[in-house]
């Protein structure tokens, strides 16, 4: 077979470009909003372009929370399929859009709930007491395996004053921010073996490279990154807290930003007087850096995306009946 032959094989991670004018994009989206009574929300893992034009941006606690304050009809989550689907659990009654359904999570694809059942069903059988807390990171049905949810931004709380201090914990999928955790709160758990694609592949080399050339610079990183990165950190924290803490410091500072690169731009928007500078993903040999410090999920969103499902009133996240028990979960590990 010749290789023009060949079928056309197209990634769900292909570049997303489109010739259609942003400007007339935007228009059509908020006329769509009105439309079909809808608000957004958008992770800032997402375009700088889709966060300007969203009704809540966040991390994945204030989103999940903003979630239930929403009035309208409709929900469009700009961010991946995990987030979306927190959003439908807490808001049964209302239609949950996802611009593209195949912005997944590699942390949430690491952990099916088939495998997380039967290493419970083993450490049971073992005679282990224990409590499971999930990353919101994970599918709905791991949510309804577990005890308790967290995210970067209160998994500390959540341990420290929610997790039964008798039992063990078994800390599902993020192993690097399951470590970071028990640093902090001295509570050992047991790890589940899962990373995020984008913070695993930063590497120590070029962020010491980076640290050279920008002499003074601070090193802001999320704690999804691998723990030789965190040693070198001078701030540790989940988006939120980074944003808070760019604003809190006002004396203008260079910022070597380890985490999504997306996220420069609420980080700009909140603090414009310091630099910031995104931590590249790894060096070929050709001394190129690939783009890896971006998500290829969250980057499935696009604005032409967002006014896609607001029009066709789909990808919508369907209900499913293990959404109750996982309701239930997030209920009383997320809200006050
Ligand atoms: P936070 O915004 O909660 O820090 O989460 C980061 C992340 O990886 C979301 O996918
Ligand atoms: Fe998942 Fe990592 Fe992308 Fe966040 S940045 S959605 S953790 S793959």
């Amino acid at each position: 077979m010749a290789i023009q032959d060949l079928p056309v094989v197209t990634s769900p991670f292909t570049p997303q470009v489109s010739d259609e004018d942003p400007l007339d994009l935007i228009e059509e989206i908020e006329a769509l909003k009105k439309r079909e009574d809808a608000t957004i929300l958008a992770h800032f893992y997402v375009g700088g372009e889709i966060q300007d034009i969203a009704d809540f941006t966040g991390d994945s606690l204030k989103l999940a929370r903003d979630a239930t304050k929403v009035t309208t009809k409709t929900i469009v989550f700009a961010g991946v399929h995990f987030m979306a689907e927190s959003a439908k659990i807490m808001n049964p009654e209302k239609r949950v859009l996802l611009p593209d359904l195949h912005a997944g999570c590699s942390l949430a694809e690491s952990c099916p709930a088939d495998r997380l059942k039967s290493y419970q069903e083993t450490l049971r059988a073992q005679g282990r007491e224990f409590e499971t807390v999930a990353y919101i990171n994970t599918t709905a049905a791991v949510k309804s395996l577990c005890d308790w949810i967290v995210t970067s931004g209160n998994a500390r709380e959540i341990i420290e004053t929610k997790v039964d201090k008798n039992k063990e914990i078994l800390f599902v999928p993020d192993q690097h921010l399951g470590r970071y955790i028990t640093e902090v709160t001295g509570r050992p758990m047991i790890l589940w073996p899962g990373s995020c694609m984008v913070h695993e592949v930063f590497s120590l080399q070029d962020l010491n490279r980076a640290k050279k050339n920008n002499p003074g610079a601070l090193v802001m990183a999320h704690p999804e990154c691998p723990p030789n990165l965190l040693s070198v950190a001078d701030v540790v924290g989940g988006t939120e807290k980074m944003r808070q803490y760019v604003f809190a410091r006002k004396e203008p500072t260079k910022f070597l930003v380890a985490t999504e690169a997306n996220m420069i731009h609420p980080l700009q928007k909140i603090a414009p007087w310091h630099e910031y500078i995104p931590v590249p993903g790894i060096m070929t040999d050709t001394g190129e850096t690939c783009a890896c410090n971006k998500c290829p999920h969250m980057a499935l969103n696009t604005l032409a995306k967002v006014r896609d499902c607001l029009r066709d009133g789909k990808p919508e996240i369907s209900w499913q009946p293990y959404f109750e028990q996982a309701r239930f979960v997030l209920d009383r590990s997320l809200l006050k």
